[in-house]
């Protein structure tokens, strides 16, 4: 077990300042939480991506709250000491401030969580404000943004033009004037993070498949472990495939069932002679 203690808003702001790279990795479920807290990994990242890598939808639109709230409870049980942050499901946040801070407060109140993070620019500056006024720490996601996926015609890099990237750096500029403590870019050029890294005053920059002039990384934890079947994104860096383990064992046993050999004699125990000869004794009765 690690002996690690809470891990808090200032510490996170203390890595930055002393130009320590924050971890951060997405966890949906408790055996995968109860490793990642092992591994000492700063913040977990309950994404409404569990839509796609636990559910198996197409994409994350149809996820409810209710999916995510029992999802971020479980990793809650198992990573008590993590930075743990909760993400806001498509249309628990857009329709208006009010329903976005009662959907945030769930997260906090129901899952234990430290804060929440939400998509969208300068057109969701209020949501941040009301969340953050209400003492709920809140994070702002840039760049590729799922829940519009539709809208940014696919899961493709964003801001590579001059003029969106000013787009994005001025929406980042405006989440942290709105209050949000960090923003995660996704799928950016890294020297259109570095400018918003640069640029960023009291706000945590993180980043996702846009290089390393942010104050931390984030990776999608399926994408790691080869655990998505459909695809792996590029800029994934793939640890392991535990994917093709567990295929391999999933294999083996079929075979083993159906050849006799599973089970073996270690994997049953046996009954007393004298209990069993009673038994069958009962049984004639
Ligand atoms: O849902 C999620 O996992 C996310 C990441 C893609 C950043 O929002």
């Amino acid at each position: 077990m690690t002996q690690r203690k809470k891990v808090l808003l200032p510490a996170l702001f203390k890595k930055a300042l002393n130009g320590e790279p924050i971890t951060w990795l997405t966890c949906y479920d408790y055996p995968t939480a109860y490793f990642q807290e092992q591994a000492e990994i700063d913040m977990i990242l309950v994404g409404d991506s569990l839509g796609m890598t636990m559910l198996g939808y197409d994409s994350t639109l149809p996820v409810t709250m209710g999916d995510m709230i029992r999802h971020t409870q479980a990793v809650r049980r198992g990573a008590p000491t993590a930075f743990l942050v909760g993400d806001m499901p498509y249309m628990s946040y857009q329709a208006s401030t009010e329903e976005a801070v009662r959907n945030a407060g769930r997260f906090m109140a129901e899952a234990f969580c430290d804060a929440i993070k939400l998509e969208g620019g300068a057109e969701m500056a209020d949501r941040v404000r009301g969340i953050v006024d209400a003492g709920i720490p809140a994070i702002g996601h840039l760049g590729l943004t799922p829940q519009s996926v539709s809208s940014l015609g696919g899961f493709r890099l964003q801001g590579k033009g001059a003029l969106q990237a000013k787009k994005i750096i001025d929406d980042a500029k405006a989440l942290e004037k709105a209050g949000a403590f960090a923003i995660l870019l996704e799928l950016v050029p890294d020297r259109v993070c570095q400018l918003i890294t640069e640029r960023a005053e009291n706000c945590l920059i993180m980043s996702l498949g846009s290089g390393p002039h942010a104050h931390g990384q984030l990776l999608i934890y399926h994408d790691m472990f080869g655990l998505y079947p459909k695809f792996t994104p590029k800029m994934a860096k793939v640890y392991g495939n535990a994917g093709e383990v567990i295929l391999d064992g999933l294999k083996m046993y079929q075979l083993e069932v159906t050849s006799g050999e599973f089970p073996g004699k270690e994997n049953y125990f046996g009954i007393k002679d004298s209990e069993y000869e009673e038994l069958l004794d009962m049984l004639e009765e």
